[in-house]
């Protein structure tokens, strides 16, 4: 699945579904809704955050969890994504969730096995799942989304969340401004869609904000000199406590984390009154939870 691809109706019902199903999470109570059936959590790049909440989920569900470390499999020896895909398969999953470096790999897994694939993070493409807890972090703060203006700032060029949050936010009405060093945006002619521009200046960009997310420098996935040089990064596209003092009251700060507090973020913000990134940030934090 990508965001892209999906009409607003049913990124609205998926959010609505969401919102039926937290009380779920909240009660720490559990359902017998998928009981019996088994979900492989299949993740070939590193998380925290994206594979403890799929874990969470599928219990709540009744799911059994059938995890898959990249780390200390046979992909380690050489064994392809499809091999890998078909061997999983053959344990009789009900569900794959598949997280991987390459942009296409859970279409890929789905295509291969023909069992329904969930997308927790295609290469530098998409990552649905978090542009949906973003937006449902936003509809529980503002009680809209359409009409508010949304700031995402950082390295977009390598950022899926990025992806998922552009479209996800422009299809349900929001107003999204990008920000980034000339080096780390997205591609020259890459089609922004309605409701999305580019700022050139964090600055100007902060005192109208409804929301302002910063995103990591997602080393991993530079090949050459992206960054300027030294603190020039933080100086100009960092979410200083300076600048957050410009954010309007009700203004929320958010990152998909992971963080580089002094980077991207200083500490100051990341644990400030605006921020709803982690639980003990802010006395009203809904948002952190994926
Ligand atoms: N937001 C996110 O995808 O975090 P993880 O990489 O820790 O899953």
């Amino acid at each position: 699945m990508a965001i892209e691809e999906e009409p607003a109706a049913r990124l609205t019902a998926l959010l609505e579904t969401a919102g039926r199903l937290r009380p779920l999470f909240e009660s720490g109570g559990a359902s017998t809704l998928l009981a019996g059936r088994t979900a492989v959590l299949a993740f070939f790049e590193n998380s925290t955050r994206t594979r403890s909440a799929f874990t969470r989920a599928a219990h709540l569900l009744g799911l059994n969890v059938l995890p898959f470390d990249a780390g200390i499999s046979s992909a380690k020896k050489g064994e392809t994504l499809r091999d890998t895909a078909l061997n999983l398969a053959a344990m009789r999953p009900a569900l794959f969730v598949v997280r991987h470096s390459a942009p296409d790999a859970p279409r890929q897994v789905a295509g291969w096995t023909g069992i329904p694939t969930v997308n927790a993070g295609g290469g530098a493409h998409e990552h649905p799942t978090q542009g949906l807890l973003d937006a449902f972090c936003l509809q529980r703060e503002f009680g809209r989304i359409a009409g508010l203006k949304f700031v995402i700032c950082g390295d977009l060029r390598h950022s899926r969340v990025a992806r998922s949050n552009l479209h996800l936010l422009t299809k349900l009405g929001a107003q999204v401004t990008l920000v980034a060093p000339p080096t780390l945006g997205f591609d020259a002619g890459w089609p922004l869609p309605a409701g999305a521009s580019i700022a050139a200046d964090f600055d100007a960009a902060i005192p109208d904000a409804d929301a302002v997310m910063v995103l990591r420098l997602q080393h991993e996935r530079m090949e050459g000199p992206f960054l300027p040089p030294g603190g020039e990064y933080r100086a100009r596209w960092g979410l200083t406590a300076a600048r957050a003092e410009k954010m309007k009251p009700g203004a929320i700060v958010m990152h998909p984390g992971p963080m580089n507090r002094g980077v991207e973020i200083d500490s100051s913000v990341a644990d400030g009154p605006h921020s709803v990134i982690l639980p003990r940030s802010r006395s009203a934090s809904r948002c952190a939870w994926r």
